[in-house]
């Protein structure tokens, strides 16, 4: 059993299986229960360590803790030491000496996980560092993938847009392709990352080409804050050539879905339209987002003791 999930690389494809099939069990169980607890991890501490602004990501892992009856302890950076100059490491001791089975951390620095893993003696759960990965995120998505299409191996997955900025896109990349997906990025040459040609996944420019093939098309939000210099024209020139409007979504094969992360820049990567169609399953994710981070917790904490 593995210890920590700082990578969709850390699964192999049983062990992802495994969670996803676990975290169905979790969904069947709690609907089943008039109080949606279950004791798995009673007397246990979970540190939710964000450094990063995140409303879906820390909502669910609290909800998914609580949901398997563990201790929460919210640490939010604003607030905190941190804002006094407190590092990384210092922060790992304190919570370290309070006796943290499990740290989520989110950071706005890539592998901010991996040094926290070498100073806690629990498991470390990446939340999103930077524009490195977001393994739960992918779990969840692959979660809903099956749920909606029946199937994983030998789905066509188009990932479209901000790619250079996506730590979703990598661990969806990562994960798809241990799991039997063929994934395309589909994005202008500006937002897509040096060296992506070493990726486990196809590229194109053209989005109206990808579509009629895909069976999943997933939407990245435009990551602005991240962006230090023009990586397109335009709003508008970038929402006519990669944006998902209804008219485009008609080129989807019927069975398609559309996915997307959050937080949504609603009218810049997707229309409100499409975003609220009945293919969408944005709502969904976010559900499902709860089963799978049970799931995960249970993996990591739920033999040790
Ligand atoms: C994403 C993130 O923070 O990496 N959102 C999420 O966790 N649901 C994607 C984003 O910020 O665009």
């Amino acid at each position: 059993m593995i210890r920590h999930l700082l990578s969709a690389a850390d699964l192999d494809a049983a062990t992802a299986t495994f969670v996803l099939d676990t975290a169905r069990e979790m969904d069947a169980a709690m609907s089943n229960r008039e109080v949606k607890k279950l004791p798995t991890l009673r007397g246990r501490t979970v540190v939710n360590l964000f450094y990063e602004d995140s409303t879906r990501t820390r909502i669910s892992f609290e909800a998914a803790a609580k949901r398997l009856s563990a201790d929460v302890i919210n640490f939010s950076a604003k607030g905190s030491s941190v804002s006094k100059g407190e590092s990384l490491k210092d922060t790992a001791l304190t919570l370290q000496a309070m006796g943290a089975d499990a740290v989520v951390v989110r950071h706005p620095a890539s592998g901010a996980p991996h040094r926290l893993a070498h100073w806690v003696n629990g498991s470390v759960l990446n939340a999103g560092d930077g524009t490195h990965e977001h393994p739960t995120q992918a779990l969840l998505d692959a979660y809903t993938m099956r749920a909606r299409l029946g199937r994983l191996a030998g789905l066509n997955v188009a990932i479209v847009g901000d790619v250079l900025h996506s730590r979703v896109a990598r661990s969806n990349v990562l994960l798809l392709h241990t799991l039997g997906a063929k994934v395309t990025l589909v994005a202008p040459p500006t937002l897509l990352p040096v060296g992506v040609g070493a990726w486990p996944a196809e590229t194109s420019y053209h989005l109206d080409a990808v579509l009629p093939d895909a069976d999943v098309v997933m939407m990245l939000r435009v990551q602005r804050e991240r962006m230090d210099q023009a990586y397109f024209p335009s709003a508008r020139e970038y929402s006519r050539r990669y944006g998902l409007d209804a008219a485009r979504m008609r080129r989807l094969p019927d069975h398609a879905i559309v996915m997307h992360p959050g937080p949504m820049n609603r009218g810049m990567e997707i229309t409100p339209e499409v975003a609220d169609s009945p293919r969408s399953t944005i709502v969904e994710q976010v559900a499902n987002g709860v089963s799978v981070r049970m799931a995960v917790l249970y993996l990591l904490l739920g033999g040790k003791s």
